[in-house]
């Protein structure tokens, strides 16, 4: 059996060189690194794809769902879904992100619960962290912000945050 060390290995190689992709501009390459990997990509049951077949990333998200992200944080988009769109967010709540990557839906939700709450993205790869501060600059926005840690062994104390969301 595979040991834990090298799934993950496995997993933060392929984001490292999706966020590589999209920190150049290069969205459908990163796109494809994911479809290719077989999470999310066609025939995988992730998410539920649309008239194109295409089931994760920036074509789930409407105009209006995107409130509070820069457009190169959505284009990097990999998730299966939009989690933002039922998440019941309030003013002042702290929010987590848990494999936040480029941090569309941090910055979703730091708009939704400004000015007084904050939004907390957690990831392990490198390069999604840059991007997403990267993107959060370019927002402008001060209440969001990313760590680094794995899901599994999460670098918070227990109970400091009111919404864990995940796409
Ligand atoms: C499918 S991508 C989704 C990124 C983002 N939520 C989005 O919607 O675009 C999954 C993200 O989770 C991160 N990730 C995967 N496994 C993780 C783990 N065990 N601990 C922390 N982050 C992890 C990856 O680095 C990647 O950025």
């Amino acid at each position: 059996m595979a040991e834990l060390s090298d799934i993950r290995e496995t997993v933060r190689e392929r984001y490292a060189s999706a966020a590589t992709e999209s920190a150049r501009g290069a969205h459908g390459e990163a796109r494809a690194l994911e479809a290719e990997s077989g999470c999310c990509g066609p025939g995988s049951g992730c998410g539920t794809p649309t008239a194109d077949g295409v089931a994760f990333g920036a074509v789930l998200y409407r105009d209006d769902d995107a409130t509070g992200a820069p457009a190169a944080a959505v284009e990097a988009s990999l998730g299966c879904g939009v989690p933002t769109a039922v998440a019941d967010l309030h003013g002042g709540e702290i929010v987590l992100d848990l494999g936040s990557g480029a941090g569309a839906d941090v910055l979703i939700s730091a708009s939704r619960v400004a000015p007084t709450g904050r939004a907390v993205g957690l990831d392990m790869t490198d390069e999604m962290l840059a991007l997403a501060r990267a993107n959060a600059a370019e927002a402008s926005v001060e209440n969001a912000e990313f760590i680094k840690g794995y899901l599994e062994e999460m670098p918070l104390p227990d109970a400091s945050v009111d919404v864990v969301i995940s796409n």
